[in-house]
C-alpha cells in the first residue's frame, strides 16, 4: 500500500505555486500552540507540501526544522523556505526522523491509504513531553462534498493535471466564489450548508479558491474522518492531554502532548 499517486499528484500542484498561506491563516491554523511554542525548539512538519507552512514557522525561530514529504518538490520547497529547513523527500508512514518537541501535520492524514499509520507516525516522532497538531477534512458537515465533489474527485484525479486545474477547478469555482462573496453580506450564512466555511474561505482571493478546489480535484485519496474515530486515536497511551476543535463546520484540528 503506497500514497505515491496521491504525492505525485500533489506535486503536481505545488511546484507551480509558491507560498499558498497568509501569516493569519497560519496562526489561525495552530491554535492552541502559538509561534512562542515553537522558538528555539525541534519542530517537524509531515507531509510539507511545497514548504508554504514550513515558511512561516521558520520565521518562528526553532532550533531545528525538519519536514518529510512523499512527492518531488524539495526544489520549490526551497525557494520558497530557503535553507531554514532540513528536507527529506519519503514516506511518513515508515519515516523515523527521531524525535521532536513539536510534531505538526496538517492536511495529510486524509490523503493517505491508512490514516491511522500517519497518526502513529505522529506520535513516533514526538517526544514524551513534546506537542502534536493535525488538522484532517471531517465526515460530520461535508456532505455537499462527500456526495457532489467527491465523485467527481474520483474522476478528475485520472485526468492530466492541467485539464483538472483549467478544465474543471477554474469553471466550478469561479461560481462558488461569487457565491462566498455575496454571502459574506447575509449573516444567517452560517445555518446553509459549508455556510461557516464559505465565510472563512471568503475572505481569501480568488486564485486561493482556485488552489484549494485544485486540491480537492487532483487527488486520488481522501478520506473524511468521524470525530469518533480522532476520539479513538487519541485514546491511545502514549497521548497525554488532547484537544479536539471543530474548524470552519467541515474539518478538525486535534492534538495533544505525549505522555511523559
Ligand atoms: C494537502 S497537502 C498538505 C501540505 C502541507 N501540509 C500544507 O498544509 O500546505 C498533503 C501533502 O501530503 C503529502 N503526502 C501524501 N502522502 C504522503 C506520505 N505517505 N508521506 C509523505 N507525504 C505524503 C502529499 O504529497 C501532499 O504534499
Amino acid at each position: 500500500m503506497t500514497d505515491a499517486r496521491t504525492a505525485d499528484a500533489f506535486a503536481s500542484s505545488w511546484n507551480r505555486v509558491g507560498g499558498v498561506y497568509s501569516r493569519e491563516q497560519f496562526l489561525e491554523w495552530f491554535v492552541p500552540l502559538t509561534e512562542g511554542d515553537l522558538a528555539g525548539c525541534d519542530v517537524l512538519e509531515l507531509g510539507f507540501g511545497n514548504g508554504s507552512l514550513l515558511a512561516h514557522v521558520a520565521a518562528a525561530h526553532p532550533r531545528r526544522l525538519a519536514g518529510i514529504e512523499l512527492g518531488d518538490t524539495i526544489e520549490q520547497t526551497r525557494r520558497i523556505v530557503g535553507d531554514a529547513a532540513e528536507l527529506h523527500r519519503g514516506d511518513l508512514t515508515t519515516a523515523n526522523l527521531g524525535e521532536f518537541d513539536v510534531v505538526y501535520c496538517i492536511g495529510v492524514l486524509h490523503h493517505l491509504k491508512d490514516p491511522r499509520a500517519g497518526f502513529e507516525s505522529v506520535l513516533r516522532h514526538t517526544k514524551p513531553g513534546g506537542r502534536f497538531h493535525c488538522w484532517v477534512y471531517a465526515h460530520e458537515g461535508n456532505g455537499i462534498i462527500r456526495w457532489v465533489v467527491d465523485p467527481l474527485r474520483r474522476i478528475a484525479s485520472r485526468l492530466p493535471w492541467w485539464l483538472t486545474k483549467y478544465g474543471l477547478a477554474l469553471p466550478l469555482v469561479t461560481p462558488y466564489f461569487l457565491y462566498a462573496k455575496l454571502m459574506q453580506h447575509f449573516p444567517f450564512t452560517t445555518r446553509l450548508p459549508l455556510g461557516a466555511y464559505t465565510l472563512w474561505i471568503a475572505r481569501e482571493p480568488f486564485r486561493f479558491f482556485h488552489h484549494v478546489a485544485f486540491d480537492q480535484l487532483v487527488t486520488p485519496q481522501t478520506a473524511y474522518l468521524r470525530r469518533s474515530t480522532i476520539e479513538e486515536w487519541l485514546r491511545d497511551p502514549r497521548v497525554g492531554q488532547a484537544y479536539v476543535r471543530f474548524r470552519n463546520g467541515n474539518s478538525w484540528i486535534f492534538g495533544g502532548t505525549r505522555a511523559e
